[in-house]
């Protein structure tokens, strides 16, 4: 017996590895947390699933139904967990088929201590039990938290957790969520398809927000927080800078830079607001196709700030067929009045080889926001962007 135990262990630990080609494009879905926070039950996710189906979402691209923390009741006597059977009476394998007969995939989530960070039971020390309770329940997608993890190295952890799910043999996108503590986008590579850079966002574009021994962030504060970390995020493993807060409350203006900036970054798409009661603005901003196709660009370029003024400035995405996207982006509580020369300032992506000349190549602009073609790279771009807000182009070559 002892030896068979070995040599699974040790035939897991050879061959354990991650499901390949589950991401090549960012995840994009919805996740419970950022709006219901402990408040889930299986009403509201099939209701989500519902509106994802019949608000145009799915047909814009977003697949993943996510339930975030408190969705655990007890372990059963053998220690299988079991969903809280108050708030999930029909159970996660009903609930699994239900997301599934609508088109959609079913996501979880879980921790990598003994208590997630809502205080349920965690999956330390039942990686495998639990991951091969996902796989029957017809899981897609597992977020898996840090809390409560003292004594744990972070690889290892999530490492084990990847090989219980490959192990359970279901594919499952491994949404790896330690905040950006241990640097993840230096070892996480083969471990997630997705890893959390930083700690929670909050629904606020410019702030900090304190909670005692831990504090959550706002829009600007998430995009400055961890420096150039582009190079680890590509196809099949991305930097994640948290679910997003469009509809939760900040401006117009302020969604709509949160989303551009998150599609310029090439983050997982996850809406983190009330899918079933949301106004037409900020369904227009989730359903951008132009825009998300910036994010969905099959090259997987994270894109970076490539020039900057004291109130406002540039970030650049390179897209496949030689396009370029840009976000003209103001940060500042006054209307930007912009006057950019084309010809004076070419933009380069050293890091990945991407150079755009302008003076020796015409491009084509297109608003993406407004979808309409605003003439070429001959002339300076003239604009105002109004305050919390961006202008976002595309940029084709001419000819
Ligand atoms: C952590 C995560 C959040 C959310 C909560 C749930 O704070 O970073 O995204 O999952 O736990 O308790």
């Amino acid at each position: 017996m002892k030896r068979l135990i070995i040599c699974l262990l040790v035939t897991v630990g050879l061959f354990g590895q991650k499901f390949d080609g589950l991401a090549l494009t960012p995840p994009m879905g919805w996740n419970s947390w950022n709006k219901f926070a402990c408040d889930v039950d299986e009403k509201l996710i099939m209701e989500t699933a519902d509106a994802m189906v019949s608000n145009g979402m799915k047909q814009a691209g977003y697949h993943y139904i996510v339930i975030d923390d408190c969705w655990q009741g007890e372990r059963d006597s053998l220690g299988f967990i079991q969903p809280d059977p108050l708030r999930f009476p029909s159970g996660m394998k009903a609930l699994a088929d239900y997301i599934h007969s609508r088109g959609l995939k079913f996501g979880i989530y879980s921790d990598a201590g003994w208590k997630t960070c809502g205080g349920r039971p965690g999956s330390r020390g039942y990686e495998f039990q639990d991951a091969m309770q996902y796989a029957r329940w017809g899981v897609d997608y597992l977020k898996y938290d840090w809390c409560n993890t003292e004594g744990l190295n972070a690889r290892g952890a999530y490492l084990t957790m990847r090989d219980a799910l490959y192990a359970a043999g279901r594919p499952i996108v491994f949404s790896i969520c330690e905040w950006g503590d241990s640097q993840p986008w230096t070892w996480a590579k083969d471990i997630g398809h997705l890893w959390r850079t930083t700690g929670d966002i909050a629904p606020i574009f410019d702030g900090i927000i304190g909670h005692g021994t831990w504090n959550s962030w706002g829009i600007l504060q998430i995009l400055e927080m961890r420096g150039n970390i582009r190079s680890s995020a590509g196809p099949g493993h991305w930097n994640d800078p948290d679910m997003m807060e469009v509809g939760n409350g900040m401006t117009i203006s302020e969604d709509r830079a949160h989303f551009s900036l998150w599609c310029m970054l090439a983050a997982p798409l996850i809406a983190g607001n009330d899918l079933r009661n949301m106004d037409q603005a900020t369904l227009e901003i989730l359903t951008n196709k132009e825009v998300i196709a910036v994010d969905q660009d099959s090259l997987g370029i994270q894109g970076f700030k490539c020039f900057a003024r004291d109130h406002w400035e540039i970030w650049a995405k390179p897209l496949k067929a030689g396009e370029l996207a840009l976000c003209f982006f103001n940060r500042s509580l006054s209307t930007q009045k912009i006057h950019y020369d084309w010809q004076e300032f070419p933009i380069k992506d050293d890091q990945f080889g991407y150079h755009y000349f302008f003076d020796k190549k015409e491009y084509k602009i297109r608003d993406l926001w407004k979808h309409k073609d605003m003439g070429t790279t001959q002339k300076p771009f003239v604009m105002d962007i109004p305050v919390h807000d961006v202008i976002m182009v595309k940029l084709v070559p001419a000819n």
